[in-house]
C-alpha cells in the first residue's frame, strides 16, 4: 500500500496540471474555437463566412492548437493594406512556398521578393506583347473548332450525359500548354478517352503538395519525403515527369529555328533565360491557368441554366460584335459582368494567405505579430450584406453596370484575381478565354443540368464542383 501514495499523488497531481491547462486554454479561447473548428470541419468555408459577417470589423482572428495564428478577414481597406499599402510585410512567405517548392521551384507563383520582382517584369513584358495575343487567340480558334466542337457535337447526336467539368478542364489544359509552351502531351476532349500523362503528373503534384499544406503536423510529410514512401513516393514520381517533359521541349525548341514560335516558353528562351528558370516560370503558369478558368467556367454554366433571359442577352450582345477577335472579345461587357457576377460568388479562388514578416496593425486595428498567417477572403467577401446588399445572394449581372455603363468595381472589394503588384497575370488572357468559349459554346448548343440539385463548391487550392456538372448537350436551331 505504502508503495501506492507516490504513485496516486502522482497521478493527482498530473491530474491538476490537466485541469489547469484545460481552463487556460478554455479562457485564452483555444480550446473552444478547437471544439468549434471541428465542429465546422466539414463547412469551413460557410463558417467562416458566417463568422466574418457577423464580425463588426468583417475580419476574424483564429487560433487553433497546433497551428499558427490566422487572421481571416473580408475586409476592403484591410485587403488593400495587405495586397498594396504595405505590400512588402505580406508575402507569401516559407509556410507556402516550402509545401510547393520541390514542384514549383523558384518559379514566379512561388517566390517572393527580389525573385519574384525579377520575374514578373520579365512575364509582364512578354505577357503585354502584341503576337502573343495573336498567337492565344489563334490557340483559342484551333482548340474550340478542332476539338472542343467536334467533341460537344459528338455527344449530342448520342444524347449521352456529358460531364462538363472534366471537359472543361481538359480544354483548359490544352490551351495552357499549347499558349505557355507551344505543344504539351494534350488531353483527348472525349470523356472515355483517359487523360494524358502530363495532365495526370500535373494533377496529382498539386493534389499531394495542397494536402501537404492541409495536413495538421509537418513532420508527417518531411518523414515520408525523407523515406521516399506513400504520397511523397507519387509526389516525387510526378515532379519528375512534368520536370522531365518541360526540359525536353525546352532542349528540343533550341534546336529548331525560333523564328516563328510565339509561346511563351519560347520566348522566353529566345530571351536568354537559363534553361531551368525557364522550366519553373513556364510550370507556375501552367498551374496558375490549368484549373482556374474551367473552375469558373464550370459555375457559370450551372448559374446560366437558371437564366434563359440572361443566355438570350448574352447572345445578342455576341450577335451585335462579330466577327469574334480580341478587339470585339472586349467589348463584351454584360458577358464580362456576368462571369464577374458568377465568380463573385463561386471564385475558383476561395481564399488565399500571406504570412507577415513583422508586427503590424490592419486598417480596421487588428493586430497582426510576425508569423501570422494573414488570409483575404473572396468567397465570404462575395457574399457579404455590407459589400453587396440585401440581394447578395442573388445572380444579378445589372449590379455591374452604372447608369447603362460599365461601371469597374475596386479589386480589394472583387479581389477575385488578388490586386495590388502581385495581381493574376493572366487576368486579361482568362477573360478572354472565358468569353470565347462561352460564346462559341452558347452560339452552337443547348445545355440542360442532369440534376436540379444545388451542386457542392469544394475549395482546393483551385475551386471545384464536387461529382463535376452532368449536362445534356443538344444543338441549337440556326438563330435568324
Ligand atoms: C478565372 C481565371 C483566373 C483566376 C480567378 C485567377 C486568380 C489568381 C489569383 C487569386 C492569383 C494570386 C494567387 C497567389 O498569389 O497565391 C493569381 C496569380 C497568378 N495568375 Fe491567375 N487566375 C486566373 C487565370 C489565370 C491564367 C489563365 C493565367 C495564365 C496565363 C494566370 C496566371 C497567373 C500568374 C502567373 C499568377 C502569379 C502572379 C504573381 O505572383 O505575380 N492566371 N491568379
Amino acid at each position: 500500500m505504502g508503495v501506492l501514495i507516490p504513485f496516486f499523488l502522482l497521478f493527482f497531481f498530473f491530474l491538476l496540471l490537466l485541469t489547469h491547462f484545460f481552463f487556460q486554454f478554455w479562457r485564452t479561447k483555444k480550446l473552444s474555437h478547437l471544439i468549434s473548428f471541428y465542429r465546422n470541419r466539414n463547412r469551413l468555408l460557410e463558417w467562416f463566412t458566417e463568422l466574418v459577417a457577423e464580425s463588426p470589423t468583417n475580419t476574424i482572428v483564429v487560433h487553433r492548437l497546433g497551428s499558427r495564428r490566422t487572421i481571416v478577414t473580408a475586409n476592403p481597406s484591410n485587403v488593400e493594406y495587405i495586397l498594396k499599402t504595405n505590400f512588402f510585410n505580406f508575402p507569401k512567405g516559407k509556410p507556402f512556398t516550402h509545401v510547393l517548392g520541390d514542384f514549383l521551384g523558384n518559379g514566379i507563383f512561388n517566390v517572393d521578393g527580389d525573385r519574384w520582382f525579377s520575374q514578373r517584369k520579365v512575364a509582364s513584358h512578354e505577357f503585354s506583347a502584341r503576337s502573343l495575343r495573336k498567337f492565344l487567340m489563334y490557340t483559342l480558334a484551333e482548340e474550340v473548332y478542332g476539338r472542343l466542337v467536334p467533341a460537344l457535337e459528338g455527344v449530342s447526336y448520342g444524347g449521352s450525359v456529358l460531364d462538363l467539368q472534366e471537359i472543361l478542364a481538359r480544354f483548359s489544359f490544352n490551351v495552357i500548354c499549347k499558349f505557355a509552351m507551344g505543344s504539351g502531351n494534350a488531353c483527348s476532349l472525349d470523356p472515355c478517352v483517359p487523360v494524358s500523362s502530363l495532365w495526370r503528373a500535373f494533377d496529382v503534384a498539386a493534389a499531394i503538395s495542397a494536402r501537404r499544406g492541409a495536413a495538421p503536423l509537418f513532420v508527417i510529410w518531411k518523414v515520408k519525403r525523407l523515406l521516399g514512401v506513400g504520397s511523397e513516393r507519387r509526389l516525387k514520381e510526378s515532379i519528375l515527369e512534368v520536370h522531365t517533359h518541360v526540359m525536353k521541349l525546352i532542349h528540343e525548341k533550341k534546336k529548331k529555328t525560333m523564328k516563328n514560335n510565339e509561346d511563351f516558353l519560347s520566348r522566353l528562351i529566345c530571351a536568354g533565360y537559363e534553361d531551368d528558370v525557364v522550366r519553373d516560370m513556364v510550370i507556375s503558369f501552367v498551374m496558375a491557368g490549368k484549373d482556374t478558368t474551367s473552375a469558373a467556367l464550370t459555375w457559370f454554366f450551372w448559374i446560366l441554366s437558371h437564366y434563359p433571359d440572361v443566355e438570350e442577352k448574352i447572345l445578342k450582345e455576341a450577335e451585335a460584335n462579330e466577327p469574334l477577335n480580341y478587339e470585339s472579345l472586349k467589348r463584351l461587357n454584360y458577358l464580362k459582368a456576368c462571369l464577374c457576377e458568377s465568380m463573385r460568388l463561386f471564385p475558383p479562388v476561395a481564399w488565399d494567405s500571406k504570412h507577415a514578416s513583422c508586427d503590424d496593425m490592419l486598417p480596421d486595428g487588428t493586430v497582426v505579430k510576425a508569423g501570422d498567417r494573414v488570409t483575404y477572403f473572396p468567397y465570404g467577401m462575395g457574399r457579404l450584406e455590407a459589400l453587396w446588399g440585401l440581394d447578395r445572394f442573388e445572380f444579378r449581372p445589372e449590379r455591374w453596370f452604372t447608369g447603362g455603363k460599365w461601371s469597374e468595381v475596386s479589386p480589394y472589394k472583387f479581389p477575385i484575381f488578388q490586386a495590388g503588384p502581385r495581381v493574376c497575370l493572366g487576368k486579361e488572357m482568362a477573360f478572354v478565354q472565358m468569353k470565347y468559349l462561352v460564346v462559341s459554346i452558347l452560339k452552337r448548343f443547348k445545355i440542360r443540368l442532369v440534376s436540379t440539385n444545388k451542386p457542392t463548391f469544394v475549395p482546393l487550392l483551385t475551386a471545384h464542383m464536387a461529382g463535376g456538372l452532368k449536362i445534356f448537350i443538344s444543338n441549337r436551331e440556326k438563330r435568324k
